[in-house]
């Protein structure tokens, strides 16, 4: 929240949050130093210009030539404009990509940055994608209901999910089936997070279905705190997302309107000043009261 508001960090933000959380400021340190969308500005430092072009340097934009954009809108640029190396952002089928604030450039080019940078053209755009009535309309959530119905049993259902063979992607190729039947056997209260990170080049598999069927994802939530006995629901979503995050917030609004059987709680962090802003690392919520 305080770098949407300042646009950077300063060392007296970092001491001041140090002293909230009760913790060392070089832990607050630590983390702020480790994202490239914090700028941590020290006390004699010249704050860096409110607009900041991040073009992604990784390797499917790279081969797609982004060492010549980054260099031709160096030169373009004068300081009022700031341009930023980044790591993959999640758009490698478009590459070269850059962001301008949160406005993503796809197959960027000089004069295409140029443009939405004069406009100061920040804010993404939502893609076409399915809501919660289309969702509704075609049968979505009827698993769900039938699961609270008492019409599945968790056992059965996390039968299934051993039988299709998911695994995790973050390395471990860890199977989902029998993760949930293990977490299941634990004493609670148990917590779901949903880690919605990804920032290898050539993975955007979350973006995309995100962008395109959020309901599937939150009624997986849903039916996975069924099965295991989950009482609550954390959602982390990566920093370079805004659009999805602008999504799930307004389609987990629409849920909470109208839940087809009482929800779990879902939340964490929002506040109407950072509605646009996800920050990387933080928790957020579709429900305003329940801050974590
Ligand atoms: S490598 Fe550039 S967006 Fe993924």
């Amino acid at each position: 929240m305080i770098q949407d508001r300042y646009h950077y960090l300063a060392a007296k933000h970092v001491v001041a949050l140090a002293h909230e959380f009760k913790l060392a400021p070089t832990e607050v340190f630590e983390v702020a130093t480790f994202y490239h969308h914090f700028d941590v500005i020290r006390e004699n430092e010249i704050p860096p210009p409110s607009l900041i072009v991040r073009v992604c340097d990784s390797m499917s934009c790279r081969m797609a030539g982004a060492e010549n954009l980054i260099q031709e809108l160096d030169q373009k640029f004068d300081e009022s404009i700031r341009v930023q190396r980044v790591p993959c952002v999640g758009r490698c089928q478009h590459a070269p990509v850059a962001v301008v604030g949160q406005n993503p450039v796809d197959l960027a080019n000089p004069v295409k940055v140029q443009q939405k940078s004069e406009l100061n053209d920040t804010i993404p755009s939502l893609p076409d994608y399915v809501d919660y009535n289309a969702y509704r309309t075609a049968g979505g959530y009827q698993v769900f209901q039938s699961c609270i119905k008492g019409e599945r049993q968790p056992k059965e259902v996390i039968e299934v999910l051993k039988n299709s063979n998911l695994r995790g992607l973050g390395g471990a190729g860890f199977p989902a089936g029998m993760k949930w039947d293990i977490v299941r056997k634990f004493e609670g209260p148990r917590l779901l997070a949903v880690n919605i990170d990804e920032g290898e080049p050539g993975t955007f598999k979350d973006r995309y279905f995100l962008e395109s069927d959020p309901h599937r994802f939150l009624e997986g939530c849903l039916i996975a705190c069924w099965a295991v006995g989950i009482e609550e629901i954390y959602l982390y979503l990566r920093d370079e997302y805004a659009a999805c995050r602008t999504l799930l917030l307004k389609e987990l609004e629409a849920l909470k309107n109208d839940p087809p059987e009482k929800l779990p709680k879902i939340h964490g962090h929002a506040t109407t000043e950072t509605a646009l802003c996800c920050r990387g690392r933080a928790f957020w919520s579709p429900n305003p009261g329940a801050q974590s």
